[in-house]
């Protein structure tokens, strides 16, 4: 009776959260590293069972002997999970008490802020990292049909990674489109862009049969701020800062390029092994928690990514792999066509010039780039974008040119991702107003079949 009464009061959490978007008010983090096989399977029944965020390794499946699992528990439900857990294995360590408060620091500037969320957000203004917070759960909390919010990792800060992923439900298996904003902390655009690529989504999709295609086949993820840490520092110390905020040389330097981090040619090509550097490359390959998280996460769904795409500013390119040599990258001829049509369509929205090429010859050799180390593992459209300007203001674009940047830049990712699409998957043309239809055709059967035999 007791187990009954857990379970059930477990299921009405677990519904709770699905109903009103996933919210970090009072929740916990709980890591758990499995000795034996025993322990292993342990965990998976348990963890199965409950349908908790298992946020490492991202399925039950992947739960390895000695791997560290972490599992995001609501804090309600803490003393009953902990309990059970406790069974599984004794190696269980409560990681971040409370991650709202961790990642609601309020070191921020919020002067003239505070009423925000009774009015509309603006689109066209940049947002310091705690209303970025609060808009991710606003909006999953507004579209949970379509939007749902999850953990990547923690920052060096230990602030939670968020993204939120796109996708309308179906019982296709879908491959994955990746976009992630701001790496580099002082790109305020970038993460500007991808707020504004979910708002256009989520208000759109409904109406806009292009994007209902896409959504068909296609699940978007979108990393709103990469380098949280970074992003916040620029924001209350220091405007131009680009790396993140790991402490080096005995806490004389600090930061890391986290695009000179990834294990592709690592620290070969224009990126520094001085921590004082803007292009530090790190201590060596994925050294930092940002790197590493993106990195586990691409590994874990390899297979299923068909297109990363990463945002940056400024200098208006379109830029294929690679970084780290002159030399051609695998698909070059068909990368080159892609991110012409984008760069096209970005200039046909308010005729500003971008153009398309391959990263190590249109910007300048780097090597340890997300692009390139995504594009290594064999996913073919991997591009990186620099948005405005092209040098009058920099990294410091003004809030009037957020709409029209976003409005092109919104162009020429739709046109990357409908291309991704259409290879992927060609002539898939069925709308889901009819897959939707069939399915309420059989469930109103088995509804009155159910009813008449009951
Ligand atoms: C957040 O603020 C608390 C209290 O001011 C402080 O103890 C803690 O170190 C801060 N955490 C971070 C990640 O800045
Ligand atoms: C969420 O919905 C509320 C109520 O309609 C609205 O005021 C708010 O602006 C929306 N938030 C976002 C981020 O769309
Ligand atoms: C949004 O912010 C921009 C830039 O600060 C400002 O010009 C605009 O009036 C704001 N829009 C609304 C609706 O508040
Ligand atoms: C860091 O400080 C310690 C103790 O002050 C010293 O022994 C060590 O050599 C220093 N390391 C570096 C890299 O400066
Ligand atoms: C980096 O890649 C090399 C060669 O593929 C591999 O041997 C090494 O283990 C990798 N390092 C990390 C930290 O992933
Ligand atoms: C490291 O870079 C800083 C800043 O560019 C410079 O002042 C310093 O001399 C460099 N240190 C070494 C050992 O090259
Ligand atoms: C790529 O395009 C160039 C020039 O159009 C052509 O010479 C080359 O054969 C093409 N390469 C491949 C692999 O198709
Ligand atoms: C940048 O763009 C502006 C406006 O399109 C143009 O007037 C200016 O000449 C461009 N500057 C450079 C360096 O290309």
């Amino acid at each position: 009776m007791r187990q009954l009464w857990i379970v059930w009061t477990l299921g009405i959490l677990t519904l709770q959260e699905c109903f009103t978007g996933t919210e970090y008010n009072g929740v916990i983090i709980l890591e758990i590293t499995p000795q034996n096989e025993k322990e292993v399977q342990c965990l998976q029944n348990i963890l199965q069972s409950w349908l908790l965020d298992i946020w490492k390794p991202l399925q039950p499946e992947n739960i390895n002997v000695k791997a560290t699992v972490r599992v995001r528990i609501p804090s309600t439900a803490l003393q009953l999970v902990k309990e059970d857990l406790l069974h599984c294995s004794q190696s269980l360590e409560i990681l971040i008490d409370n991650v709202k408060h961790i990642a609601g620091n309020k070191t921020e500037t919020k002067e003239t802020r505070s009423k925000k969320s009774i009015t509309e957000y603006n689109y066209t203004t940049y947002h310091p990292m705690n209303e970025i917070y609060d808009w991710m759960n606003e909006i999953a909390k507004n579209h949970s049909d379509l939007v749902t919010q999850h953990l990547l990792g923690l920052t060096y800060e230990s602030r939670p990674m968020q993204y939120l992923k796109i996708s309308q439900p179906s019982v296709r298996h879908k491959k994955i489109v990746w976009i992630d904003c701001g790496i580099h902390a002082r790109e305020w655009i970038a993460p500007a862009f991808c707020q504004w690529f979910v708002k256009e989504i989520v208000q759109n999709y409904q109406n806009d049969q292009r994007i209902r295609k896409i959504l068909q086949s296609l699940d978007i993820y979108v990393l709103p701020v990469l380098n949280i840490d970074g992003y916040i520092y620029s924001w209350t110390k220091e405007r131009l800062w680009r790396k993140n905020r790991s402490q080096y040389g005995n806490g004389t330097c600090y930061g890391v390029d986290l695009n000179r981090n990834f294990n592709v040619s690592w620290c070969t090509h224009r990126s520094s092994t001085n921590c004082s550097s803007n292009s530090f490359c790190g201590s060596s390959p994925v050294s930092e928690p940002e790197t590493r998280a993106v990195v586990e996460f691409v590994e874990s769904r390899q297979s299923d990514i068909v297109c990363f795409l990463t945002i940056h500013s400024y200098s208006q390119l379109i830029l294929t792999p690679n970084g780290y040599s002159a030399g051609l990258s695998r698909n070059y001829n068909e990368s080159l066509k892609v991110a012409q049509m984008a760069a096209s369509a970005m200039e046909k929205t308010h005729g500003t010039k971008y153009r398309a090429g391959p990263f190590s010859k249109l910007l300048y050799e780097a090597s340890g780039t997300s692009q390139d180390w995504v594009h290594d593992l064999g996913i073919d459209f991997s591009f990186t974008l620099e948005l405005r300007d092209n040098g009058s203001h920099k990294f410091t674009l003004p809030e009037d040119q957020i709409q029209p940047t976003c409005e092109e830049t919104m162009a020429g990712v739709m046109t990357i991702i409908k291309y991704v699409n259409d290879k992927y998957f060609p002539n898939k043309a069925p709308s889901t107003v009819f897959d939707c239809s069939i399915n309420i055709l059989i469930f109103n059967t088995v509804l009155q079949f159910s009813v008449l035999f009951s």
